[in-house]
């Protein structure tokens, strides 16, 4: 009996066959029960080494159970990490991955370099008072721009602002006379016909440093640096004179870039000057003591130069085939 349960539990196959051989030895009506029932039919002296034996092959029974249960128990683990093993070759889930759009791409590289140069990051209203847009900008009653056919009014005293400007008032009275640095990006209108090269809505960012002993020199300096940052170490700059109500003297200012046939070509980026004492006087500063100077960049302009692009409307219309290709450019 003990041979042939043991021979049983040796080639059980799984769990269940197990339990059901277990049954059939050791449950109440198992063979290792019945034969413990015959320990009454034998006689007196032969019971004790019966029973002995009949212990004895129920605990190797037992024994051998356990074992075996174990066995199988560990080769069932061993199946289902195997089954639940992770495919690390599998592909992955592609996620969507947006892109810093280009033109914030340039504003916030601009910002990078003023700041690391001391100056504070900017900012103003874009529905403006005609009072900040023009007036504190020195812009006289009569000037052309004011007329309503460049801006858009909202009403007599407010309009979309039809440039960056008027954040260098809205500083100069914030800052009580102190001397500051800022930069300032934002977004600006002007009643034009959306073309290739116009767009009634675009962005530029304001500089503006007020201070003591500050020439025409430090404005140049900051422009170079400015232009070597965005375009490579090789580029140069050219000044032409210009006229803005607010800055004396004036200038428009071209990169330059390598033309197809080798010669140097300019294009415009940026108006820029020293500020009119007249607007350091209106923003609360001595022009005997303080000077400054300003610049307002095209921000559209840089990011066609910088990365060729043929329609300023890209920039508006959202086309992801045009903005997935700035992923990762910066
Ligand atoms: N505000 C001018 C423009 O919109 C640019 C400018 C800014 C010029 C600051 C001089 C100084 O064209």
């Amino acid at each position: 009996l003990q041979k042939q349960a043991l021979e049983e539990i040796k080639t059980a196959e799984s769990l269940n066959e197990l339990s059901e051989i277990k049954n059939s030895y050791l449950s109440k009506k198992g063979s290792v029960s019945l034969m413990m029932g015959k320990l009454r039919d034998l006689p007196q002296d032969e019971r004790p080494i019966f029973g002995q034996e009949v212990n004895n092959t129920k605990e190797s029974i037992e024994l051998a159970l356990y074992q075996k249960k174990q066995q199988l128990e560990n080769k069932e683990l061993l199946k289902t990490l195997e089954a639940e093993k992770i495919d690390v070759t599998l592909p992955g889930y592609q996620f969507y991955q947006g892109s810093v759009h280009p033109l914030n791409q340039v504003i916030e590289d601009v910002e990078d370099l003023f700041v690391g140069m001391g100056y504070e990051v900017a900012e103003g209203p874009e529905l403006e008072n005609d009072h900040y847009n023009f007036e504190m900008m020195n812009f006289g009653k009569d000037h052309p721009a004011r007329d309503m056919q460049d801006s858009f009014y909202t009403d007599e005293n407010m309009l979309l602002r039809t440039h960056t400007s008027p954040v260098q008032a809205r500083t100069m009275l914030e800052k009580k006379g102190n001397p500051l640095r800022i930069i300032c990006p934002g977004k600006v209108y002007r009643r034009d016909d959306d073309d290739p090269t116009h767009s009634h809505q675009f962005m530029q960012i304001e500089g503006l440093v007020v201070d003591r002993n500050i020439t025409f020199a430090n404005l140049k300096d900051a422009l170079l640096k400015m232009v070597r940052h965005l375009f490579g170490p090789e580029r140069v700059i050219r000044l032409r004179p210009s006229y803005f109500p607010f800055t004396e003297p004036s200038v428009e200012v071209d990169v330059s870039f390598m033309k197809k046939d080798g010669t140097l070509g300019y294009i415009e980026i940026l108006g820029a000057g020293v500020v009119h004492p007249e607007v350091l006087r209106m923003g609360g500063y001595d022009p005997e003591e303080f000077q400054g100077f300003a610049f307002g960049i095209g921000v559209e302009r840089i990011a066609i130069l910088k990365y060729n692009i043929d329609d300023i409307r890209h920039f508006y219309t959202n086309d992801l085939r045009f903005l997935n290709q700035f992923k990762g450019v910066n």
